[in-house]
């Protein structure tokens, strides 16, 4: 069957999409309901479930709402009815996937498609149509059942790549609310995106939504660039577009920490047990830190390289730092997360086999997670971070880093200038991740920087994470999704 035809089953509307007509005002009462594929169980809180749902547990406990998402459960007759439970403050709304479902939405269409592509990786990119009409179906699932849990006065706000169709299939189950997106990855540049054989009809399914937010203005211009080019859309101004048949609106919103909740689990865990056996362990040594998901986008290898490097270069280094990687393994059921998995073994194996000693181990690799907190009071602990992806949407690790530090004596970030986070904290030392020379005299230089400049560096940071945190994050897009729209703006073409 061709894609064409494949497509038409799942996007031909029951009626065709019109502009959203109903007017709205920017009401505080309005009940939030937050949709994403990963969630976190209130009792979690650790490295391995990404930033996204750490960010989202944070925003809606300051204020509450209804989390509705895939539980993270495989079944084989999984119910259509979600599971509800409350903490208090949250309500969360949980499917199951079966097992069909979790191989052709999840690790295949999102993971083995959508992943690699919005990351640049394109050889990486595992088209099937089977998958590909997978991730429709459970769309299509997850719309049938949020819907039936809506009312028309809620606000929804839809998270990241797994779930691109779902504004328009509540759309075609007559859902009339104000529908927002967050795109947590990066949004490839045109040409790459039409690398995907359904390009058009999910870059259409995307203007189904009243607000697409992204993290940065790179990530808003490849989206544009692609609506201009390639959808015939007319850039109205200010962020509004008026493409296949309706109004959608795209805007940066970029996401931030709650800076101090951060502050104060750092402090808090640096007095701790965890914290304090570390510190022995290195004894007068400096620590460098990485924290990140087992993920081929965050340019791990590359950073054993550089450390490796450094070792190599700057034989006066050895016995001075000790770099301790984070890495809890992620999407293991993904071929090429099994293969980086390999590989960072193998080069953790050799850098310690070439250059430890009886009292020095240069590369402590664990592929764990820890509890956030515990999590925050390594990183207070850390003269250094690495946080070298070849591409991210944002990375919260290089925020939280910055967040952590203690104020008399702060460590320095070492960032990727792929990562979004890059366009905020120009005052990190920044470093191409694909120059390993480059990111081992960073290290260097990072290891040798005196007090009053890190403290110049990190008094910049700080001052733009306290402007654009988590709060002013999720205010900013609830806002611009619920704030009223002139009528002339929501006519049909
Ligand atoms: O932040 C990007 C992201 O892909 C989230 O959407 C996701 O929840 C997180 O990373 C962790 O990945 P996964 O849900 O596949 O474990």
């Amino acid at each position: 069957m061709a894609v064409d035809d494949l497509l038409e089953q799942h996007v031909t509307p029951r009626t065709p999409l019109q502009p959203y007509a109903v007017s709205r005002t920017a009401d505080a009462s309005r009940r939030l309901v937050v949709v994403s594929n990963r969630m976190m169980p209130s009792d979690q809180g650790k490295s391995d479930s990404g930033g996204l749902a750490i960010a989202i547990r944070a925003a809606l406990q300051q204020h509450g709402g209804v989390w509705f998402g895939w539980s993270g459960a495989v079944r084989e007759q999984p119910s259509a009815i979600p599971r509800v439970s409350e903490d208090g403050v949250l309500t969360s709304a949980t499917l199951d996937l079966s097992r069909r479902d979790y191989e052709e939405y999840y690790i295949g269409f999102a993971n083995r498609v959508l992943w690699p592509l919005f990351h640049y990786r394109t050889a990486l990119v595992e088209f099937s149509r089977q998958n590909l009409a997978g991730y429709l179906r459970v769309n299509q699932r997850f719309a049938q059942a949020l819907a039936a849990m809506l009312s028309p006065e809620d606000i929804v706000w839809i998270h990241d790549y797994h779930l691109i169709p779902l504004a328009y299939e509540l759309r075609r189950l007559d859902q009339t609310q104000p529908i927002g997106f967050f795109l947590h990855t990066p949004f490839p540049a045109a040409d790459l995106l039409r690398v995907l054989p359904n390009h058009r009809e999910l870059v259409r399914m995307l203007c189904s939504y009243d607000l697409v937010g992204f993290q940065t203005a790179l990530d808003l211009h490849a989206f544009r660039d692609y609506l201009v080019r390639w959808a015939g859309a007319h850039d109205l101004g200010g962020g509004a577009f008026r493409a296949f048949g309706r109004l959608v609106r795209a805007q940066v919103f970029p996401i931030g920490v709650d800076v101090d909740a951060v502050m104060t689990q750092a402090a808090a865990a640096a007095d701790g047990r965890h914290v304090r056996r570390l510190r022995q362990s290195l004894g007068e040594r400096a620590l460098m830190i990485g924290v990140d998901r087992l993920d081929y986008s965050k340019g791990l290898v590359a950073r054993f390289q550089a450390f490796s490097r450094l070792l190599e270069t700057y034989p006066e280094t050895h016995g001075r730092v000790a770099f301790l990687q984070i890495a809890p393994p992620s999407r293991s059921d993904v071929p090429e997360y099994r293969d980086i998995r390999k590989s960072l073994e193998a080069a953790a194996g050799h850098i310690n086999g070439r250059y430890a000693e009886f009292d020095w181990t240069p590369l402590r690799y664990l592929n764990k997670s820890f509890n956030h907190r515990i999590l925050m009071g390594f990183m207070r602990a850390s003269r250094i971070a690495l946080v070298t992806p070849f591409r991210d949407g944002m990375n919260l690790v290089a925020k939280e880093y910055v967040a952590a530090q203690h104020p008399d004596d702060p460590g320095v970030l070492v960032l990727s200038c792929f990562a979004g986070a890059a366009q905020e904290l120009d005052q990190a030392v920044l470093v191409n991740p694909y120059d390993v020379e480059g990111m081992a005299q960073a290290i260097l230089q990072s290891l040798n920087m005196p007090l009053g400049e890190r403290k110049e560096r990190w008094t910049a940071m700080m001052r733009v994470l306290q402007r654009n945190d988590l709060t002013a994050w999720r205010e900013s897009f609830v806002r611009a999704l619920s704030a009223p729209r002139a009528d002339a703006d929501v006519r049909p073409v």
